[in-house]
């Protein structure tokens, strides 16, 4: 992260680093994983850990993958392409937004046996956009699609509102100071010019500039996925299909009753409503309701082997991470975020080795406390979907 913040501009920055509000449910997700402790077992063997993890049907290298980042083009120019390669060599997942700077046939073309797609409602037109790209999905061969449910309303980022990152960009003299201080990050974005939301450009008649494509997702990607557009996209989709920003246990049981393969236990990075509570204090609650029924997997401040481990610990099947591995691509280029997966790999397997477990299996063997006074175990009864018309 310190040396992505020497490279490029600071809007460039503070969207990737920042939050909603007053950013302290970015603060929280850390904390709560701070505050796990393990009790390491020893006497056991434990040189040569394993680390292999199946999910859905395909084997992966570890159990973390790279979380959806859209417009990653202005973090660090053609950004999705460099984490979409470097993920196919390291075997992890690799989730494509919607919202990205290269289309989905491209990424798939790059990483064919590790590329999900994320998708956000695009209302319009009774979710033609939407829909057609769950077509696109299945022609182009993604392995899983990932709803997104925890943007029903774009929020206030203050950063990016400072910072003038608006629809359209509001650039101030303090933006040209900002990027006549990045020169490597300028030169690139010369090279490959602005990013533009690749996905939706087959959906604007001839109006391709970077300028209308935002323009088009500016007004029309707005509003939740509601559950009956998971129903219908569940229908349509034969591949695993997987809710991103699942927090309430209730909304776990629905998703499992809609024949959801997975949930991803989210608050977008802290992105979307600073109130969220952190993604790993409710992951044994959702875990009890859910568990053996859809796959259990978290993102949020998972910046180390050490934070993967103490996922799994308390109980998680897999894992995400996001800004650090568009933060590798700012700092090394495109061989950033295969670096960042090779680290994240060889703390993961010393931590294992250091806690007293052989096997990615054996995580939730071991024994944690997370040190919180209170948990969620007194949550309110919720409305039933079907009543709230949610
Ligand atoms: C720059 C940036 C863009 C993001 N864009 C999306 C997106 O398009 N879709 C989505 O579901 N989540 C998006 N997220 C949220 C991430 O998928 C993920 O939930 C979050 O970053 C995880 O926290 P971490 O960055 O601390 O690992 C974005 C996050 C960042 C940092």
């Amino acid at each position: 992260m310190k040396r992505a913040k020497r490279r490029i501009p600071r809007f460039a920055f503070d969207y990737l680093e920042g939050g909603v509000g007053s950013e302290i449910c970015i603060e929280r997700n850390r904390r709560a994983l701070d505050a796990i402790e393990i009790i390491p077992r020893y006497g056991l063997d434990t040189s040569v850990p394993r680390l292999t993890t199946t999910l859905f049907g395909r084997d992966y290298a570890m159990p973390l993958g790279i979380s959806p980042m859209g417009l990653s083009g202005l973090v660090w120019p053609n950004a999705d392409d460099a984490l979409a390669a470097a993920a196919e060599k390291t075997r992890i997942p690799f989730l494509l937004s919607m919202v990205s700077n290269s289309d989905i046939e491209t990424i798939a073309r790059i990483a064919p046996s590790v590329v999900w797609l994320q998708l956000y409602a695009v209302p319009e037109d009774d979710y033609r956009v939407t829909l057609d790209m769950v077509d696109r999905a299945v022609r182009a061969g993604v392995h899983a699609l990932v709803l997104t449910l925890d943007t029903p309303m774009r929020q206030k980022r203050l950063r990016d509102l400072g910072n003038g990152l608006t629809v359209p960009f509001r650039p101030t003299w303090r933006t040209v100071y900002d990027v006549a201080r990045a020169p490597a990050w300028l030169i690139s974005t010369l090279r490959h010019r602005q990013p533009r939301f690749a996905n939706f450009v087959p959906y604007l008649k001839g109006r391709r500039r970077p300028a209308d494509v935002a323009g088009y997702v500016d007004r029309h990607m707005a509003g939740a996925v509601t559950w009956e557009l998971v129903e219908r996209i569940r229908q349509k989709w034969q591949g695993p299909l997987v809710l991103k920003g699942i927090q309430h246990p209730d909304d776990a049981e629905h998703a499992v009753k809609l024949c959801i393969d997975g949930i991803i236990i989210s608050n977008h990075g802290g992105r979307q409503f600073d109130a969220a509570p952190a993604a790993i204090d409710l992951v044994q609650a959702l875990k009890r309701r859910v568990a053996g029924r859809a796959a259990i997997m978290l993102d949020g401040s998972v910046h180390s082997g050490l934070d993967v481990l103490k996922a799994l610990v308390c109980g998680a099947d897999f894992t995400f991470a996001g800004r650090p591995f568009l933060a590798a691509t700012a700092a090394l280029g495109t061989k950033g975020p295969a670096h960042l997966a090779k680290m994240f790999e060889a703390e993961l397997r010393g931590v294992m080795a250091q806690a007293g477990v052989t096997d990615i299996a054996d995580c939730p063997s071991l024994s944690c406390r997370m040190n919180r006074t209170e948990d969620f175990s007194r949550l309110k009864p919720s409305r039933s979907p079907a009543n709230t018309g949610v």
